[in-house]
């Protein structure tokens, strides 16, 4: 990627001022490392947003809209363009319908829709970043998946630039998938429409979601959350080589999904560590930070992986974090 110019710079300083220059991407991601982006603007509001992506657009800057960081990888180098954070914390529940402006954080709805007497989105309590990224990338855990409450998204279509509502279809949601990471769109607002609950029951439901996460999944280590997606199959002839030395579960052959995780441990890498990052020893999906990573640590194990899982399974793992400068 080339260095942008000093003209393009100042053209967009012009306008929006208050953007950062060289920020340190490691401050802004769950794992931690990253390197400078360029320029860095936190977009309080969806306008704000819009008028950087069109003055970047203009100028002929590249650049790319971030929720939380909890799911991103920075490249040590960092990214030389334009990172729009969307800052956007705007919340409302109305009757069922709970509208979140994509900054909001995924943990701060669940308990609110919660505390409003709204259940089904428990499971959301433990997700770390934005209710944006987590309409992207159709984050779930323990059951739940953004596309079961999601009732419409508002986002920007880059090709035509213009404003849309997208229904719950529109959003072409599938697993750990939706349109939004196929076709250039920026999500302003979700709205999600949640049943009538408890507020004392859905109130322990968060409880007991808390406490398994903090079982099953690695704490207090900076990482990404899971590092692969699961594999989802269709042919019962993926599992040829890997019936032959284990047992597989139940629950994986029921999802037709074998969980990349467990894969990881049976390769038998948790703990693998390269320079300060490791594969967590609490759980095979997650690459964590020991401290001072650099994300060259985290691309080197992630390859091993993908080889060793490939060489002993016949199986091929694709990435559930998001890259950015590479
Ligand atoms: N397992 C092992 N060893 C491991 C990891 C898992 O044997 O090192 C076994 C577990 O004991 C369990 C099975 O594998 O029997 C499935 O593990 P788990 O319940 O942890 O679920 P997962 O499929 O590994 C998925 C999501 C997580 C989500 C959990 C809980 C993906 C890639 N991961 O993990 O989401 O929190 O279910 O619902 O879909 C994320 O997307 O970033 C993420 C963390």
């Amino acid at each position: 990627m080339k260095e942008l110019t000093p003209k393009q710079i100042r053209s967009f300083l012009v306008t929006i001022p208050s953007t950062k220059m060289d920020e340190p991407m490691a401050e802004h991601t769950y794992l931690k490392i990253g390197g400078p982006a360029r320029l860095y603007y936190v977009a309080a509001k969806a306008d704000e947003a819009l008028e950087a992506i069109k003055i970047a657009q203009k100028e002929g800057i590249p650049w790319y809209v971030m929720g939380g960081g909890s799911n991103l990888l920075v490249s040590d180098e960092g990214y030389r363009g334009l990172v729009i954070q969307m800052a956007d914390r705007t919340l409302e529940v109305k009757d069922r319908a709970v509208t979140a402006a994509a900054g909001v954080l995924i943990g701060f709805l669940a308990r609110k829709a919660a505390e409003k007497g709204l259940g089904g989105f428990e499971w959301g309590a433990g997700i770390p970043g934005t209710i944006g990224g987590a309409v992207y990338g159709n984050a779930g855990c323990f059951g739940g998946e953004m596309k079961d409450v999601t009732a419409s998204v508002e986002a920007y279509d880059v090709n035509r630039g213009e404003l849309v509502t997208l229904s719950n279809q529109e959003c072409r949601f599938g697993y750990r998938d939706s349109l939004f990471k196929h076709g250039p769109h920026v999500i302003f607002s979700v709205t999600l429409q949640l049943p009538s609950g408890n507020a004392a029951e859905s109130k322990m439901k968060i409880d007991e979601i808390i406490s398994r996460r903090r079982k099953e999944q690695p704490q207090g280590a900076f990482s990404a959350g899971c590092l692969f997606k699961n594999i989802e199959y269709t042919d019962d002839s993926t599992l040829d080589v890997l019936k032959r030395s284990y047992k597989i579960p139940t629950e994986m052959l029921r999802r037709k999904r074998i969980g990349a995780g467990w894969l990881v441990d049976k390769a038998g890498l948790k703990g693998t560590t390269i320079g300060n990052a490791q594969i967590s020893p609490a759980h095979g999906n997650f690459i964590v930070n020991l401290g001072g990573a650099r994300a060259q640590d985290i691309l080197a194990l992630s390859s091993l992986v993908k080889m060793k899982v490939r060489d002993e399974f016949g199986m091929l793992l694709e990435n559930e974090v998001q890259l950015l400068g590479f």
